[in-house]
């Protein structure tokens, strides 16, 4: 094993051939498996997608990475060999885990404050899983993610050969997980690759983990579009709370509220605008509270699945609309116990989410 790395580390330039290997097999595989017949996407996706890639390759990395030396060697000169300083191993676990944990974070901020959001929104819209998904962000989001400056540092410490074989495997992973080739599907499949899989997703991030997070709403049970942050492990989301593992896939991808938007906007927010008012990249976009002092009485069929507006801000009140996404809050999942009149709130201060509890007389 040793020496296959040595091996592979001698390569000129093997990240890149590598990387692009990964890219070209998944796309091979998914063509073949008809994606390109089938898929959805219209030609702003593929333009945005494959913009976003190439310059995050050949334009937004490297900047950064060499705006880190230049910052290095002004301030920092001593800094420079830090990484020759520990074992290759060392090296490259230090950098994939702290790679990893702030991707994590910046990830799981850009969906619970509103500007992160606006610059992340891009990813969610797509409506079909696909390996060029995972570099649908805006131009913004790539240049403002910590983990490519982290990247900038480890190269200037002298550890650019644990970032090139890191960049690898985590693109191997997080590709593998946004590819509609679902690799993790005979494991669910197959009874006796079951305890196999209990394993792998407890480290890595898996189709059916990263695809529940691409869903569009809770009321679908392989979904969780409010969890599964993590990009290559699985650590995160474990130790933080956001975890939900699945065994199927969601019935539908992308963003509850459909807007029209041009692909610039989407690509250059917040420098191009989207013309749709309706779109959260609208010039004069402003988040709207429709909460009403008043409970919302209706009729429920029993067995039926609502989603609750907890956030105060969707049009289709007291029912979510996904107008929460930027927010740190989400809506609250329930079953009518039986068909009749119930009194939902629609203050949002319940203590008994989902149904009124009087507090809004106190309002
Ligand atoms: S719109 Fe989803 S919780 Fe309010």
């Amino acid at each position: 094993m040793k020496d296959l790395v040595t091996q592979l580390l001698a390569i000129d330039n093997f990240d890149v051939v590598l990387v692009l290997s990964i890219l070209i097999g998944f796309g091979l595989v998914e063509t073949v498996s008809g994606f390109l017949t089938n898929s959805k996407r219209k030609k702003g996706d593929w333009v945005q997608e494959i913009l976003s890639f190439l310059l995050l390759s050949t334009g937004i990395k490297p900047a950064i990475v060499f705006s880190v030396y230049l910052i290095g060697s002004r301030f920092f000169p001593e800094q420079h060999y830090l990484f020759n300083e520990i074992s290759f191993g060392w090296g490259l676990l230090i950098y994939l885990l702290i790679d990893d944990v702030l991707q994590y974070w910046y990830h799981r901020t850009a969906h619970e404050t509103p500007f992160l959001w606006k610059l992340h929104r891009s990813h969610h819209q797509a409506e079909e899983m696909g390996y060029f998904v995972s570099y649908r962000n805006a131009f913004l989001y790539y240049v403002l993610m910590p983990n490519i400056w982290w990247v900038g540092l480890v190269v200037y410490s002298g550890g650019g050969k644990a970032v090139a074989l890191g960049l690898v495997l985590k693109q191997l992973v997080i590709i593998g997980s946004h590819s509609r080739l679902r690799w993790d599907k005979p494991f669910y499949t197959y009874p006796i690759l079951r305890p196999l899989i209990k394993v792998i997703e407890r480290i890595i991030i898996t189709p059916s983990f990263h695809h529940s997070h691409h869903g569009t709403s809770l009321l679908d049970e392989a979904s969780d579009p409010n969890g599964n942050f993590g990009n290559m492990f699985s650590f995160w989301d474990q130790l933080f709370g956001t975890a939900t593992f699945q065994r199927s896939y969601p019935k539908q991808y992308g963003l509850q509220k459909k807007t029209n938007d041009p692909w610039t906007s989407a690509y250059f927010y917040p420098f191009v605008t989207s013309p749709d008012k309706q779109s959260d990249w609208h010039k004069d976009h402003q988040i709207k509270k429709t909460a009403t002092k008043e409970a919302a009485t209706l009729t429920l069929t029993k067995g039926e699945n609502y989603l609750w507006c907890a956030c105060g801000r969707s049009a289709t009140q007291p029912f979510c609309d996904g107008s929460h996404h930027g927010s740190k809050i989400k809506p609250q999942k329930f079953t009518a116990k039986r068909t009749g009149e119930v009194r939902l709130c629609n203050c949002k201060k319940t203590a008994k989410g989902p149904f009124c509890d009087d507090t809004h007389l106190n309002l």
